[in-house]
């Protein structure tokens, strides 16, 4: 086949915002249009209905809105008293905001390795990061487990290692709120859970969110007023150092409407997922759900020989079709983190995967053609 037969088609987009915009656009104008008319748009109505669903859709006692996935990371480690001294472990194969929470309050983050499978942290690298965390001195206080690309980490293990060294679980799933492990929500693991509403996230807003997610209720009040400046529910005073930290009311008022087909997303994505397994399978290393886990696939990331990366990349570019790295160059390697410490062991397979890594567009309404031309594309650039 002509190999540049497919140039000069249109491109099609990583995630397709847009399609789900046509799917909601008239809800979503009026809902906004809600909160236009009555003007409150700092913690609105909305804000509070919002609130009530999330708890309802994960199943956690308490969801606690707030300005991005961050804030809620960081409202959480605020809310704990997380500083100087404290050792907090993350993996490195992640996005810069799961370590840049920890280290902004002076704790130190610790990187823990991945499993070579799942991409999510690795219990053995993190029994490792705990012994070095206390070789160097530091409080072992915390493990942020991440949810990778939709995935669930394996929470019984994480739960039993942090049970055993007391420490508390922040589950970091800006990447995977809807997804279940075992039959339960991520938002119901650990202490306390963070999300994160980019628009790009599989439920994303139209600007910055997020949510913190808890059965603690003593946590939960704390994170709302830390959210306003430290300033606690019903309190004039303030009584910590906060930070303004809210969702604004048509945000909230935006993701109401989006969680009305969330689901049904949801299990669009799997669909689409399982379909890129078929058809790649044979060609590269795709992802792979383990027993008793569900994914929101918040990206469809498979491995490629060593090598071949650079070449399929620019060979897809050249038909229109956008992929992503996520992560070429992991946190521990950035000069802002470059001074912490890592896990006896060192990180091996975060380093091979950063390497090997890339994704597919991926989004609940990539349609069978579309999908079809980016698995054709890239067993074309691969055959080369
Ligand atoms: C794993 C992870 N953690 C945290 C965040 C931070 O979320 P936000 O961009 O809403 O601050 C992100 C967002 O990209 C993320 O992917």
């Amino acid at each position: 086949m002509n190999q540049h037969a497919r140039v000069g088609e249109p491109p099609i987009p990583f995630i397709d915002v847009a399609a789900q915009r046509r799917r909601l656009g008239g809800a979503i104008d009026a809902a906004v249009a809600r909160v236009l008319a009555h003007c409150q748009f700092i913690l609105g109505p909305e804000v509070r209905e919002l609130e009530a669903e999330l708890a309802a859709f994960s199943g956690a006692r308490h969801a606690v809105s707030c300005a991005s996935g961050t804030d809620a990371l960081t409202l959480i480690l605020l809310a704990k008293g997380v500083g100087h001294g404290d050792a907090v472990f993350c993996p490195s194969f992640t996005f810069a905001a799961s370590v840049e929470a920890p280290a902004l309050l002076g704790a130190s983050p610790v990187f823990v390795d991945v499993d070579e499978e799942t991409f999510n942290i690795d219990a053995l690298s993190l029994e490792r990061a705990v012994a070095t965390a206390k070789q160097q001195g530091l409080k072992p206080k915390a493990v942020i487990p991440v949810d990778l690309f939709g995935l669930p980490a394996d929470h019984d293990s994480i739960a039993e290692l942090a049970e055993a060294e007391g420490l508390f679980v922040l589950d970091d799933a800006a990447q995977g709120f809807g997804a279940s492990y075992k039959g339960r929500k991520l938002g119901t693991f650990g202490l306390a859970t963070a999300t994160s509403f980019f628009p790009a996230k599989p439920l994303g807003c139209y600007g910055d969110g997020g949510a913190v997610f808890t059965d603690d209720e003593e946590l939960a009040e704390t994170v709302r007023g830390l959210r306003v400046h430290g300033q606690m529910p019903g309190k004039s005073e303030f009584s910590r150092l906060g930070v303004t930290g809210r969702l604004d009311t048509i945000q909230a008022a935006v993701l109401i409407e989006k969680l009305k087909i969330f689901q049904d997303e949801i299990e669009a994505r799997n669909r689409i997922a399982r379909r890129y397994g078929e058809k790649l399978g044979n060609v590269a290393i795709v992802p792979r759900v383990p027993d008793g886990y569900t994914s929101v696939w918040a990206q469809y990331t498979i491995r490629l020989p060593k090598g071949a990366r650079d070449g399929v990349a620019a060979a897809l570019k050249a038909e229109g079709i956008p992929t992503a790295i996520y992560y070429a160059k992991p946190p521990h390697l950035h000069e802002a983190y470059r001074r912490y410490p890592v896990a006896d062991g060192g990180l091996p397979v975060t380093n091979r995967l950063s390497h090997e890594v890339i994704s597919l567009p991926m989004h609940a309404y990539l349609d069978e053609p579309t999908q079809d031309r980016v698995v054709d594309a890239l067993k074309r650039a691969l055959a080369r």
